[in-house]
C-alpha cells in the first residue's frame, strides 16, 4: 500500500441513517490513499470526498434503491453537486479534497432520503421532460421519457390541424405537473391548451410550472373529472392516464408504488378503466369536423384501447412506439 494513510468509511453517510454495510468499507473502491498532508490540523484524520461518494454509492446499491453501481454513482454525484451547489464536473474534480463540512451535511441528509426510496426526482424538486425542467414534488407524477413519445405524436397531430394557423383547442387530461400540456404549448404557439386533473395538488405544481415558462397566455388548469370541466368542444384531446392494474401497482419499485401518487398510477381491475370512462365522455367534447384523439398506454393495452375510441368516435386507430419499440400511444384522427 505504500506509505499513505488508507482511510475509509470515517463520517460516512452510513452513520446518518445508523445502517451498517459491512462489505462497503473494505471495497478497494472505498478504501482511498491519501498521504499525510490530508490530516486537519487538530491532527485528526479526514476523509476524502471520493470516499463518502463511493460509501454512498454502495449503501444505495446495498438498500436495492439502484440496480447498479454506475447507477448509483451517478445520483450520489448529482446529490452531492446539488448539496454543494457546483456543476458534477466540478465534484468530479475535487474527489480528492476534503469535502466541504456544511455540503457534506446536506448530503448526507439527500442520501439518507433516498435511502428511504424517495425518488431522486421528489429530493431536487425537478425532472427534465422534452428539453424542460419541471418543478415535481410528492403528489405529483414524475414526468417518464416514455411520454415523450406522446408529445410528438401531439404535436404532429396539432401542426396538421386545419385551424393551426390561427388557434388549435387542446386538452390535456391528466396534466400532473403540465409535462404535455407546457411542452405542446411552447412548441405549438397557436396551440391553446386546457389542462385538466382531479388533483389540486398536481395543478398546484402545473401552475407553477405554467409561470416558470411564462405560457400563462396559452394555458388553463382545470379541476375535474376527464372532460367534464370543458366548455368549449377539443381539436385535440391528448392523456396520459393512470393505466396500470391495481394488482400490479404492488410489484412496482417502492420508488413508484410508495411515493408517487395512486391516483396517477392505478387504472382499476385490467388497467383500462380510465380509458372507458375518458371514451364515453368524448362524442360531447370533440369539434365538430377534424379533431384528434391520442392516448399513451402501457405495455400490450394498444389494442384494447385503440378498439374503445374507435367504438365511442368512430375512425380508425394508429399507433406510435416508444424507443423500446412498444406501442406506446393510440392515435385517432377524424376529418384531417
Ligand atoms: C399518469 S399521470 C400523468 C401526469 C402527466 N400528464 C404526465 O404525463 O407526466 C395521470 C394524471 O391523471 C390524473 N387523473 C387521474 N384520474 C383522473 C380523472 N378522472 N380526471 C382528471 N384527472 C385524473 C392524476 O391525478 C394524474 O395527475
Amino acid at each position: 500500500m505504500g506509505s499513505g494513510l488508507v482511510i475509509g468509511c470515517h463520517r460516512s453517510v452510513l452513520a446518518v441513517r445508523g445502517a451498517v454495510i459491512p462489505q462497503a468499507c473494505s471495497d478497494p473502491l472505498v478504501s482511498v490513499r491519501v498521504t499525510p498532508g490530508d490530516l486537519a490540523p487538530n491532527n485528526e484524520r479526514v476523509t476524502i470526498l471520493r470516499a463518502h461518494l463511493q460509501t454512498a454509492a454502495h449503501a444505495l446499491l446495498e438498500a436495492g434503491c439502484d440496480d447498479a453501481l454506475d447507477e448509483a454513482r451517478l445520483e450520489v454525484e448529482v446529490l452531492y453537486a446539488e448539496a454543494s451547489g457546483l456543476t458534477r464536473a466540478a465534484v468530479l474534480a475535487r474527489v480528492s479534497d476534503e469535502p466541504d463540512a456544511a455540503a457534506l451535511e446536506t448530503f448526507e441528509a439527500t442520501i439518507a432520503r433516498r435511502l428511504a426510496h424517495e425518488p431522486l426526482a421528489y429530493i431536487l424538486g425537478r425532472r427534465e421532460f422534452y428539453g424542460m425542467t419541471f418543478a415535481v414534488r410528492r403528489g405529483v407524477l414524475i414526468p417518464r421519457p416514455d411520454t415523450e413519445t406522446l408529445v410528438e405524436a401531439a404535436l404532429a397531430a396539432v401542426r396538421a390541424h386545419p385551424a393551426a394557423r390561427r388557434l388549435v383547442r387542446v386538452a390535456d387530461v391528466g396534466t400532473g405537473s403540465g409535462a404535455i400540456a407546457l411542452t405542446l404549448a411552447r412548441h405549438a404557439p397557436t396551440a391553446k391548451v386546457w389542462a385538466i386533473d382531479e388533483s389540486t395538488e398536481a395543478l398546484a405544481i402545473a401552475g407553477r410550472n405554467m409561470r416558470t415558462f411564462q405560457l400563462q397566455s396559452q394555458i388553463v388548469l382545470l379541476a375535474g373529472d376527464l372532460l367534464e370541466p370543458l366548455i368549449d368542444p377539443m381539436h385535440v384531446v391528448v392523456a396520459n392516464l393512470p393505466y396500470i392494474p391495481t394488482a400490479v401497482v404492488e410489484t412496482l419499485a417502492p420508488e413508484v408504488r410508495d411515493w408517487e401518487p395512486r391516483g396517477a398510477l392505478d387504472g382499476g381491475e385490467d388497467g383500462l378503466a380510465p380509458f372507458r370512462a375518458l371514451a364515453a365522455q368524448l362524442p360531447e367534447h370533440l369539434a365538430e369536423g377534424s379533431h384528434a384523439v391520442l392516448l399513451e398506454v402501457g405495455a400490450g393495452q394498444a389494442p384494447e384501447v385503440a378498439s374503445i375510441v374507435t367504438a365511442a368516435i368512430g375512425g380508425s386507430a394508429s399507433l406510435h412506439h416508444d424507443l423500446a419499440g412498444i406501442e406506446r400511444v393510440v392515435e385517432v384522427r377524424i376529418g384531417y
